[in-house]
């Protein structure tokens, strides 16, 4: 060989060898970037981390918590409210009446007839309007009057058609699905908001007032015969269907529960009587709170960075409000530890921009190259061309987040069932052996797009149910979805509580 050949040769090489040395280092460094995003992977898993034991404690806390909260006015976390329901529909109402709800970025009104006769058949006309943004956090009378004005507008098309003689008034069931301490059925104050609405001069004042004065400057003749939140309205309407019904369990926007009470269990207020013997408690478990909650640091940077921080810390877990925001929040900490994919779109940033919904499509997507997830990455958050394992990762991020809140509520709906004396084990203070212990059947109205629209949280949910429960109990358990129990429910109860018709309802 030459020497020009050889210094050639020499040259090749070394070019060789430092392409290698390049791939070499891209690939280590590579490595060091997955073993980053496998490390936060790792600790959100341990950080959610729901075994059975774990719910266990959990459902003890409930209990122990609905106990105190039953005891004392500010006892617990957990308002433990009272409704002044105490007889639920049971299919003998008759006549027409409305009803409103409002509880999160739409409201709805509705005309229900009922019929009279014991039918699961209900007629029933629902008209839905999202409310504009800029109501969600201005004053009480500019959000009242423009619910009254589309009542008016819902109400005029009517015509003629109006099955109520003109010398009755009508009647509406008002479902307010935020905390209010009840001094009556159609009465009752605003505690504070939940669910991103903010209008601070409703606060402690008396909502179905503030309805009744802007239906009055509409002038527009109805009376506000119940005032309900959404939960004790799916009780109400799953009762109406199946009279086993005890409890019921919103997982939406937000997430709450209400159960029969017995009245004598009601310590905090001592005196009270009802013919019925029992009383629905609203428990507005979104407040619930117990060291046994596995809590990550986004659960805290979540709560500490949200108008209503120390508040609501059950329902930030598991609510629908909630869970993109966690996800979103798993990825960009991933991103940003990792670096792996280069600079960060801003829009990862931005809370609230992956909502549940978007979330739940990414979880659930079965394609083989995760097109949807892939889709959803480019198009909401803006990060395009994110590799297959890198997508795959994002999926079990969703999967983690889901299958806590989903085990989460599971615990929650145990811990009411405890409190009854209806989960297998005699009790909060029961010592009695499973398998000596007859249980009844136990009806759960639940209502809510996270429970009746995600399978997987449903199915996770109703896997914790049997861990917990053991399946000689569950059998026995049954969650049933109620639709539009939230509107249809509080038509059934302002129908309970006419003042045409006060006699209706039976005594339970
Ligand atoms: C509210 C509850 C409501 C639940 C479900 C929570 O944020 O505090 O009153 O029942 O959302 O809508």
């Amino acid at each position: 060989m030459g020497r020009a050949a050889a210094g050639v040769a020499v040259g090749v090489a070394a070019v060789a060898c430092a392409v290698a040395a390049v791939a070499v280092g891209r690939r280590i460094r590579s490595r060091g970037k997955w073993k980053r995003v496998a490390r936060v992977l790792r600790e959100v898993e341990e950080g959610c981390e729901g075994s059975v034991g774990r719910l266990r404690q959990v459902v003890d806390a409930m209990a122990v918590e609905m106990h105190a909260g039953l005891a004392s006015e500010g006892g617990s976390k957990l308002k433990m409210l009272l409704t002044y329901v105490h007889t639920l529909p049971n299919g003998t109402e008759k006549g027409t009446y409305y009803a409103l709800h409002l509880g999160s970025t739409d409201f709805r009104a509705l005309r229900v007839h009922l019929h009279g006769q014991q039918s699961s058949v209900l007629e029933h006309e629902v008209e839905q309007q999202p409310i504009p943004q800029h109501l969600m956090t201005s004053t009480s009378k500019d959000l009242f009057d423009f619910i009254a004005s589309s009542l008016k507008e819902f109400i005029e098309k009517e015509g003629n058609g109006s099955e109520l003689s003109p010398d009755r008034r009508r009647e509406l069931g008002f479902t307010f699905s935020f905390p209010v301490k009840q001094m009556s059925v159609s009465s009752g104050i605003l505690i504070k908001w939940t669910k991103g609405f903010s209008i601070v001069d409703m606060v402690r004042i008396d909502v179905p007032a503030c309805l009744q004065e802007a239906l009055a400057r509409k002038e527009l003749d109805m009376r506000v015969a119940a005032l309900v939140n959404d939960t004790v309205g799916t009780l109400a309407l799953g009762h109406y269907h199946d009279s086993d019904t005890v409890a019921s369990v919103i997982i939406g926007t937000g997430t709450n529960a209400c159960y029969l009470e017995r009245v004598d269990g009601i310590i905090k207020c001592q005196g009270l009587l009802t013919t019925s013997g029992y009383m629905v408690v609203n428990m507005e478990w979104g407040n619930f709170w117990s060291s046994h909650l596995p809590r990550t640091s986004y659960d805290i940077d979540l709560d500490s960075e949200s108008p209503n921080p120390n508040d609501q810390g059950f329902e930030k877990m598991i609510s629908g409000m909630y869970l993109g925001d966690i996800v979103r929040r798993v990825i960009l900490r991933m991103l940003l530890e990792s670096d792996i994919l280069g600079p960060i779109s801003s829009k990862l940033s931005m809370p609230f921009i992956l909502r549940t919904p978007m979330m739940a499509a990414m979880h659930e997507d079965d394609s083989p190259d995760l097109r949807e997830v892939a889709r959803i990455l480019k198009d909401i958050l803006e990060i395009p061309q994110v590799p297959l394992k890198l997508r795959k990762v994002v999926v079990k991020v969703c999967d983690v987040v889901t299958r806590r809140a989903a085990r989460l509520a599971a615990a929650g709906i145990v811990g009411i069932l405890k409190k009854i004396g209806r989960d297998g084990s005699g009790g909060i203070t029961g010592g009695g052996r499973r398998s000596d212990v007859k249980m009844k059947r136990t009806v759960v109205a639940v209502e809510g797009g996270l429970y009746s629209g995600y399978t997987l949280f449903r199915e996770y949910l109703h896997e914790a149910l049997n861990e917990i429960l053991g399946e000689d109990i569950a059998k026995h358990v049954i969650l049933k979805v109620t639709e539009d129990g939230s509107g249809i429910g509080a038509a059934l109860l302002a129908a309970s509580h006419s003042s045409y018709n006060v006699d209706t309802a039976k005594m339970l």
